[in-house]
This record gives C-alpha cells, structure tokens and sequence, in this order.
C-alpha cells in the first residue's frame, strides 16, 4: 500500500511538471484571456464553485472509506486502528454517501458541464478541453458501473477506470493550471 501511495504521489509530480511546462508555453504563446463580466458568465461562475465543492465531497467519501479500514491503508496509516472501533456514526455517514454517490456524481458532471458552457472555453488552450475530457470519461464509466445491463466486462473494466484517484488529480491540476491562465 505504502507502494502504490509513493506511485499516487510520483504520479502527481509528473502531471504537475507536465502541467507546468505547457503553463509556460501557453503563458507566452497565447494572449491573455479576458474575464467576461456578462450575466451568464456570472451564472456560470456559481457553478464552477459548487462543482468543485461537489468534487471535494465525492473525494471526501474515498478518503473516509480509505481510513475506515475499508481499504489496505488504514492500516498503515493507523497502525492500532480496528475497523469495528469505527463509531457507527460515521459508518452510517459512509452508508449515506454511498447510496447517494450515483445521484452526486451526475449532478456533479452536469454542473461542471453548465460552469464550461456558460463560461466558454478557450478550446486551444489544452487544459480546458482535457478537464471537459477527463470529466465525461468519468460520467460516462460511472454510467457503465451503475446500468444493470452492462455486460461483465465492462463493468470490471469501467471499475477500474472510474474508481480511482488519477482521474481526480488530472482533473484538479489542469483546472487550476487553466484557471491560473484566465486574466482576472
Ligand atoms: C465527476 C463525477 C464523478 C467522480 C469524480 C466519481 C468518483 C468516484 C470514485 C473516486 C469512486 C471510488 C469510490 C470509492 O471506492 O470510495 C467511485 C465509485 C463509483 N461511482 Fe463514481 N464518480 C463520479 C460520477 C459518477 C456517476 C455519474 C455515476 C453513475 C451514474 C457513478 C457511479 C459510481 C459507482 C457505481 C461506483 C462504485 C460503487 C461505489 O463505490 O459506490 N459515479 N466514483
């Protein structure tokens, strides 16, 4: 487990580097853009907001799965730790955020959706069509886990793509890289 943390952490670096890189050439080749102060826009920025809070809480529920001995981690990280010690309030906090990730996870797309939509997105700027990208490969996968007649192997396969960190972290670095490009 300590392993594929080190691989987590490697992992991030690189995507940071890489995104650091294409940040100076985008900084220097590209013209500033604009902050458009228009109705929608401002519409548009309310959800940018609520999307990444809608984020923070689908990484939370991982996060809180992950330390709750739910996971291998738990245990390294808290060496004494006892999964049964785990107080039924935050067993039932975890029930809840499960039966509700399926309704969470489509909300969370369709405001990031409407944020890039009523915002615009400058399309040569890579960030932002990859972020657009990375979070409909979620939706999507996460559709594919969840419809009952998705055959076996695309369930298995979907699960594998769509329950992990990597595309998170993508998604939050790119975001903010692009971010740090908008003039404001
Ligand atoms: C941007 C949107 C989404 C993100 C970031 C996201 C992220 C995740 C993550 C990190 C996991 C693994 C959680 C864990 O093991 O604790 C997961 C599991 C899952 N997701 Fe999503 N998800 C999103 C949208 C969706 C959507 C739209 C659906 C269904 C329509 C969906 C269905 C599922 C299912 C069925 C699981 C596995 C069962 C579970 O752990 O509850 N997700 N998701």
């Amino acid at each position: 487990m300590i392993r594929s943390i080190k691989g987590v952490l490697i992992y991030t670096a690189v995507i940071v580097f890489a995104s650091v890189v294409y940040f100076v050439y985008a900084y220097t080749q590209y013209p500033p853009i604009p902050e458009r102060e228009t109705f929608l826009s401002e519409i548009g920025e309310g959800f940018g907001e609520v999307g990444l809070w809608a984020l923070l809480f689908i990484y939370a529920r991982t996060l809180l799965k992950l330390l709750m001995g739910k996971g291998a981690l738990a245990k390294r990280l808290l060496p004494d730790y006892s999964p049964h010690a785990a107080t039924s309030m935050f067993q039932q906090l975890l029930g809840f955020l499960n039966r509700t990730h399926v309704y969470v996870g489509i909300a969370t797309v369709a405001i990031i959706l409407l944020h890039i939509a009523l915002m615009g997105m400058p399309m040569d700027i890579l960030f932002f069509p990859a972020v657009l990208a990375l979070v409909v490969w979620q939706g999507l996968f996460g559709m594919f886990l969840t419809w009952r007649y998705s055959p076996k192997e695309l369930k298995k396969f979907s699960y594998l793509v769509h329950a992990q960190f990597l595309t998170g972290i993508m998604i939050g670095i790119f975001a903010y890289f692009g971010h740090l490009l908008l003039d404001n």
